[in-house]
């Protein structure tokens, strides 16, 4: 069975204090939530990611803790006259396991494109860093409403497919992340995420049916701590990225508590 992650993007947002804040808080809910379980321990897997000048204390903090730390973002090119880009081996050195690759905002506000972002994926699963590409697609609400949603997230994967083959996608991370349910609190319907989750999953299982269906998918978009349990229960979700509620302690732990009781139901 595919284990739960449930990852919070910190976005540009955050300080010091609220790094030490969210987790020192964070693990102390979840813990006690697991302690008066009868699981004891944690059954899914807790991923925060900083804005890079906090990406240090995050690891420093997480270390002797049940959260893992990951990046919003990185440079393809090993090193280089790149100026205000921050490489693998950076990332790394600063305790990294994870980076978000191609989130919305990076292919909209930063004009990233597939060709890039398949440039960053192969980066990481061809590097010798230990780094978790969490591949962000979706579709914008002008695309749903025309009926294209299979198309674009399809179009999206195969960009990535195309450089790193279905082998790439072994140590992977899928964020299905629907455009018009980023920070606007419109989330999509468990039955709509599924759907398209379910595709995806169907999509790559065609290429390879074992990478497929250890291959954790992750629905973005407005998870709260009141729709994360109906969206995780879907079979093919298997955790959230969290945004505006991964800035809060009793938010994202909620959401976290969600994972652990249908990881421990099951
Ligand atoms: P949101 O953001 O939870 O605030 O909608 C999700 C994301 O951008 O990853």
């Amino acid at each position: 069975m595919r284990r739960f992650l449930v990852a919070g993007n910190w976005k540009m947002h955050g300080s010091k204090e609220l790094t030490a804040e969210l987790i020192s808080g964070v693990s102390r809910h979840v813990l006690d939530n697991a302690r008066i379980s009868e699981q004891k321990v944690l059954a899914y897997d807790i991923l925060v990611c900083p804005a890079t000048p906090y990406l240090q204390q995050a690891s420093t903090l997480a270390e002797a803790l049940p959260i893992q730390v990951g990046a919003q973002n990185v440079n393809a090119n090993a090193q280089g006259a790149y100026t205000g880009e921050v490489s693998l081996s950076m990332l790394s050195e600063l305790g990294c396991g994870h980076v978000l690759l191609g989130h919305s905002e990076r292919r909209e506000v930063f004009g990233e494109t597939d060709t890039s972002i398949a440039e960053k994926f192969a980066s990481c699963v061809n590097g010798e860093f230990d780094i978790t590409p969490v591949l962000c697609i979706g579709e914008t609400l002008a695309a749903r409403q025309a009926g294209e949603t299979e198309n674009v997230v399809a179009a999206q994967l195969d960009a990535v497919l195309d450089v790193v083959g279905i082998e790439g996608f072994k140590d992977a991370v899928i964020a299905y992340e629907p455009v018009w349910a980023i920070g606007t609190g419109e989330t999509a319907s468990p039955e709509q995420a599924q759907q398209v989750h379910a595709f995806i999953r169907a999509k790559l299982s065609g290429l390879d049916a074992e990478i497929a269906d250890k291959l954790r998918i992750l629905y973005g978009g407005s998870v709260k701590p009141g729709n994360a349990e109906e969206l995780f229960a879907q079979i093919d979700i298997d955790g959230g990225l969290i945004g505006g509620a991964s800035l809060d302690v009793s938010s994202f732990a909620g959401i976290c508590e969600a994972a652990q009781k249908l990881a421990t139901q099951a």
